[in-house]
């Protein structure tokens, strides 16, 4: 919004006052009139003013005793004064209004042109000190919005960890009270085909294994959820992490309890990285254990360890050349029990890769996937 800008004049003599404020019309500015000092600081309390324009000689308060005063004002420190005076034209005169506080000193007669350029400069330079106030006030509401967002994002994100703790102290409870009656159905039905195997005919006795192994692979994804939710609630402790180390460990393992299997490993050496020891081992178990399971089909096996540079980060990767995956998935590969193959093909709850985010999501780092049908995958991690 557009404020009108005023400008005050102070003179005792009517004729004056009238030929300035005609003057003066021309500005667009508004006038305000006073013939005394007394009305003159009156109208300085109700109104804002770019420049005053004051006669000097005046009866009572003269130009320079009202220009003190409006100088010890708060709301007129800082007014532009101009000085009109048709007697004392002489230094000691025209410094005596400087000292005043005036910016200017006009000798009458002179020239309304004159006068009229210079309070125009005065009213330029309130309009840019007005502008200039203006973006301060914005900058400063913009600040406070920002500073409004920030704490309400705070607040909101406190609110997601904690609804999420909840959430898993929930799964953590209810997963551990589904045990005990699993463990009654499996142990009944082993009862039933151990005790009563002559009642049973072939189909009742297969209905039984049924049972027995679908109560074998809930209590499996019990035992998955329950490690899931301890993730969760698992404290970081940061340290010194030989990654490669680690990956030379789990690989040496595998070829142990699976000595059938030829698979290569390439593990670069050296990559270390700051993080919980015991929690990034579970995301190399993960990642290899999904490698070495991936590549069972593939005669010359090759499992692959090391670092990439990526816009700027540096990402650790698990990569094989085993069964691959369709991109258009990759999104859902790290959701819970989320599987891109059959159990039939390759066994599996569906868990691992969930527990692998949640732990780097943890360390405050970020996961991905890249990968293509019957051409391998590769897993990248930067913390
Ligand atoms: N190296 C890989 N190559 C191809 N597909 C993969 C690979 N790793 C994971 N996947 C796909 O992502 C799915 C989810 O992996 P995740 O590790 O979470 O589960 P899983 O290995 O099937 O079971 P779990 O890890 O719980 O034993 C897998 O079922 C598979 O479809
Ligand atoms: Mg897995």
């Amino acid at each position: 919004m557009e404020i009108r800008q005023r400008i005050l004049i102070v003179d005792d003599n009517k004729d004056n006052l009238y030929a300035l404020e005609r003057m003066l019309s021309g500005t667009g500015a508004q006038v305000i009139r006073a013939s005394t000092g007394n009305e003159a600081l009156i109208a300085s309390l109700n109104n804002e003013f770019a420049v005053a324009i004051l006669d000097v000689q005046m009866p009572g308060m003269d130009g320079y005793e009202l220009a003190e005063l409006l100088r010890g004002t708060q709301k007129t420190r800082n007014l532009p004064i101009i000085f009109l005076s048709a007697i004392y034209s002489d230094d000691y005169h025209v410094f005596k209004g400087y000292d005043a506080g005036g910016v200017d000193f006009i000798i009458k007669p002179y020239n309304p042109r004159i006068l009229i350029n210079k309070v125009r400069i005065f009213l330029e330079l309130d309009r840019q000190k007005e502008e200039s106030a203006e973006a301060n006030r914005q900058l400063q509401r913009e600040v406070a919005d920002r500073e409004k967002a920030e704490a309400g994002l705070k607040h909101a994100m406190a609110e997601l960890a904690r609804s999420n703790a909840e959430l898993d102290s929930f799964a953590y409870s209810v997963s551990h009270d589904l045990r005990a009656p699993l463990r009654g159905m499996n142990g009944f039905s082993q009862a039933l085909l151990e005790d009563y195997s002559e009642i049973l005919d072939e189909q009742g006795k297969d209905y039984l294994c049924r049972i027995c192994s679908e109560s074998e692979r809930m209590s499996q994804l019990i035992d998955d959820l329950l490690n899931l939710s301890r993730v969760s609630r698992a404290e970081i402790r940061r340290e010194p992490v030989d990654l490669s180390g680690i990956v030379r460990t789990i690989a040496a393992e595998m070829e142990r309890r699976e000595p059938d299997r030829a698979v290569e490993f390439l593990v670069e050496e050296g990559a270390e990285v700051n993080g919980d020891a015991r929690l990034l081992r579970l995301v190399l178990e993960n990642l290899l254990g999904n490698a070495w399971k991936f590549t069972q089909k593939r005669s010359r096996a090759k499992i692959e360890f090391g670092r990439k540079a990526t816009n700027g980060e540096c990402a650790f990767f698990v990569r094989d050349n085993g069964a691959g995956f369709d991109m258009v998935y990759a999104g859902k590969l790290f959701g819970a029990f989320q599987r891109l193959h059959s159990a039939s093909e390759f066994e599996g709850t569906g868990i691992g890769l969930a527990t692998v985010q949640r732990i780097i999501h943890r360390h405050g780092g970020r996961v991905w996937a890249e990968g293509a049908v019957g051409q391998g995958a590769s897993f990248y991690f930067a913390l």
